[in-house]
């Protein structure tokens, strides 16, 4: 599903250069649920950024979905084009969840729909319902607790039935308890055929997440 081969990404700040991700390899499987485990400044970001489609890597190929997106640092679909296939193909959850305050969950979730002219509404009210949260679909995000917000966010990352699911750091604004139903989500999510990348400098996250993959210093270690 994720063909990541021989991956760099280089950072330039003036004259220095900042080595964010080193030859990274790795072949991510339709289904699978990852944890990308490592500590601040590992590349976990970086990474997810350029697998989102949203930065394009220095150097090595990645493809998704059978479809070539960057070779070699040349981005090999672009513009709508390369828009569509992010909203088709990707959903994205960030640790500070970026709802808009003014809107209700459920214009929230209905957001993504705006651009891909899609009709099917109640898709996000059943969506709310999923993530367990259909009792709140009038609520603002000043009415939510922040796990209540973080299941908006992955009821709007779902709304245009994405295959991948990639979660920067998605519990890092939460305590231990709702971190663990956050996780029970996202597993339940996984077994309903969900590919979800979730990265995280937490260990005890990594023990309850099917394959995990150690990043340090821009380096996959085992
Ligand atoms: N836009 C940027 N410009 C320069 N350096 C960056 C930029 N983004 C990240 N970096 C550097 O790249 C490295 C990896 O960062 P990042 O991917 O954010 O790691 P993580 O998410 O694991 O904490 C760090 O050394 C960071 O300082
Ligand atoms: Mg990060």
């Amino acid at each position: 599903m994720i063909k990541i081969n021989n991956l760099s990404k280089l950072y330039k700040r003036g004259i220095e250069t900042i080595p964010a991700l080193n030859e990274i390899t790795t072949n991510i499987k339709e289904g699978d649920f990852i944890c990308l485990l490592g500590p601040s400044g590992a590349g976990k970001t970086t990474l997810l950024n350029i697998i989102g489609c949203m930065d394009l890597p220095t150097n090595g190929q990645l493809e998704i979905a059978g479809r070539q997106i960057t070779a070699e640092g040349v981005p090999k679909i672009k513009g709508e084009v390369l828009d569509r296939f992010r909203r088709e193909h990707i959903g994205f959850i960030f640790t500070d969840f970026f709802l808009i305050p003014t809107l209700s969950a459920l214009e929230n979730v209905e957001m993504p729909l705006l651009w891909s002219g899609s009709k099917m509404k109640n898709k996000a009210k059943e969506l709310l319902e999923l993530v367990g949260l259909g009792h709140r679909l009038t609520h603002r995000p000043n009415e939510l607790s922040g796990g209540e917000m973080q299941r908006v966010a992955i009821a709007r990352a779902l709304v245009n039935h994405p295959k991948i699911l990639l979660a920067d750091e998605p519990t890092g604004n939460l305590d231990t308890k709702t971190r663990d139903t956050i996780l029970d989500l996202f597993t339940t999510l996984n077994q309903n055929g969900l590919t979800i990348i979730l990265a995280t400098h937490d260990h005890e996250i990594a023990t309850q997440v099917p394959r995990v993959i150690h990043l340090n210093e821009g380096r996959i270690a085992g």
